[in-house]
């Protein structure tokens, strides 16, 4: 038993952040990290007399330091980190041909996976990701190599073969057999893999790159294996158009993943701003989560995600970092994008209108992405029964890039914290109760 004595910070719902001071949380390294107790430090002595450990051995945090769920990223593509924070002269279609698809292509050489992913990784894991949701390439080996390097650094993931068999560059493209065989190729490895952190997710890139045979196979697939699903929808206009020009006889974008079976309460969807509101309604009704990725939104000039309606209706709703649609694999930094983004379309809105709060932001970098990648069981925030995966947070660091006054409440030091902290403020880091090391 492991067992960290201080203040907790988590979400239990999107609209307020519970704190809980002078707390003490117990948990079983040896065991997945399982969480016994979250309870009031006066019960420390009997709890250690019921548990069996020794007072000595309890983590006791600083007043500057609190403990916080891990953050979780609901879209990333590894092998797209090598481009990250470039290309943003060009908007979505041009920027998957001129940047995007030369990236990846590289990685049908495993040496290249071998070298970037580690890299990739790393950096998600020092910015405090614990658990994240990867696009790899179309290429079955390095998507292995992608699964055995978050297994070695420790990050809790789902990783998808990417699945392209249309609309693509001939260097960059397979087949719709070589496709589906490689998936349940993909699927068995990561089975034999056996290991509680690592899952595999059915990855059509988009619906413009698969053609009906290919999106129903993996439709079937999902099915078969009860698996996750992750695709990219409504991002963009030209986007919605070329779709909809490939696909006739649809009405718009998701009945085009609803008729193949892709559309489950497992499935979760990348940037969603142009959906229709039959589409919400479908969403709603399937249970389907919406990946938001404000950053990526911006730099590709995608648009803006209403996420104040998504989170009044009750949508499963997350943050990702859509690198390298986005410039940074920090969480953190999609939260602070998601509050300027639900700020910045409030400004056309009605008088009425509330932009997301912070708290609703850590929601979504939190228990909300949990939510999403249908991890909520195990992750998310510290209840009894879940797994720990955490940050220790020092607010108060060496070389910290903020300030704190003695008349700061603690919300106004989380809100310095989330807006102006960097890895730096993130002392340690727990996936499955187990530390890291960086
Ligand atoms: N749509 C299809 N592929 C991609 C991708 O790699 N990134 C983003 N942002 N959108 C996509
Ligand atoms: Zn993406």
């Amino acid at each position: 038993m492991k067992v960290i004595r201080g203040t907790l910070v988590h979400c239990i719902c999107p609209e307020s952040i519970q704190v809980l001071e002078n707390y003490v949380i117990g948990f079983n390294e040896k065991e997945n990290g399982v969480i016994v107790f979250v309870e009031a430090a006066s019960k420390l002595n009997d709890l250690a007399a019921e548990h069996g450990f020794s007072i000595d051995s309890v983590i006791t945090l600083t007043k500057s330091q609190f403990l916080m769920p891990g953050l979780v990223d609901t879209h990333i593509h590894a092998p797209q980190y090598v481009n990250a924070g470039t290309g943003y002269d060009k908007q979505l279609l041009a920027w998957l041909q001129d940047y995007t698809f030369p990236a990846e292509a590289r990685f049908q050489d495993l040496q290249v996976a071998r070298d970037v992913y580690p890299i990739a990784v790393s950096r998600s894991l020092r910015h405090g990701t614990t658990t994240a949701s990867y696009f790899a390439t179309i290429h079955l080996e390095a998507t292995k190599e992608l699964c055995r390097t978050v297994e070695r650094l420790g990050q809790r993931a789902l990783i998808g073969k990417v699945n392209m068999d249309r609309e693509s560059p001939d260097y960059y493209v397979e087949t719709t057999q070589e496709s589906l065989e490689d998936t349940k190729k993909f699927i068995e490895f990561v089975k034999e893999l056996n290991n509680p952190l690592v899952q595999a997710v059915i990855t059509p890139r988009f619906s413009p790159s698969c053609s009906p045979e290919l999106l129903q196979g993996l439709g079937d697939l999902a099915r078969e294996h009860d698996l996750p699903i992750q695709s990219h929808v409504c991002e963009q206009l030209p986007e919605v158009k070329y779709t909809l020009s490939l696909f006739l006889g649809f009405q718009d974008c998701s009945s085009i993943f609803e008729k193949h079976g892709l559309l489950t309460d497992k499935a979760y969807m990348a940037h969603c701003i142009h959906l229709e509101e039959n589409e919400v309604q479908l969403f709603q009704q399937k249970g389907v989560g919406i990946s938001h990725c404000p950053n990526s939104n911006l730099c590709l000039c995608s648009g803006l995600l209403d996420t104040r309606k998504m989170l009044d209706l009750g949508l499963k709703i997350g943050l990702g970092t859509d690198v390298s649609g986005g410039y940074s694999s920090s969480v953190f930094d999609a939260l602070r994008k998601s509050i300027d983004v639900s700020k910045a379309l409030s400004f056309g809105k009605q008088d009425d209108y509330r932009p997301i709060s912070h708290h609703e932001a850590l929601y979504m970098a939190t228990l909300g992405g949990a939510k999403v990648l249908s991890l909520d069981d195990k992750i998310g925030n510290f209840k009894a029964g879940k797994e720990l995966d955490a940050l220790l947070i020092d607010v108060n660091p060496p070389n910290n890039t903020f300030d704190t006054f003695e008349w700061d409440s603690f919300d106004d030091v989380l809100m310095k914290f989330l807006y102006l902290g960097d890895d730096r403020n993130i002392l340690r880091r727990f996936v499955a109760g187990k530390e890291l090391e960086l």
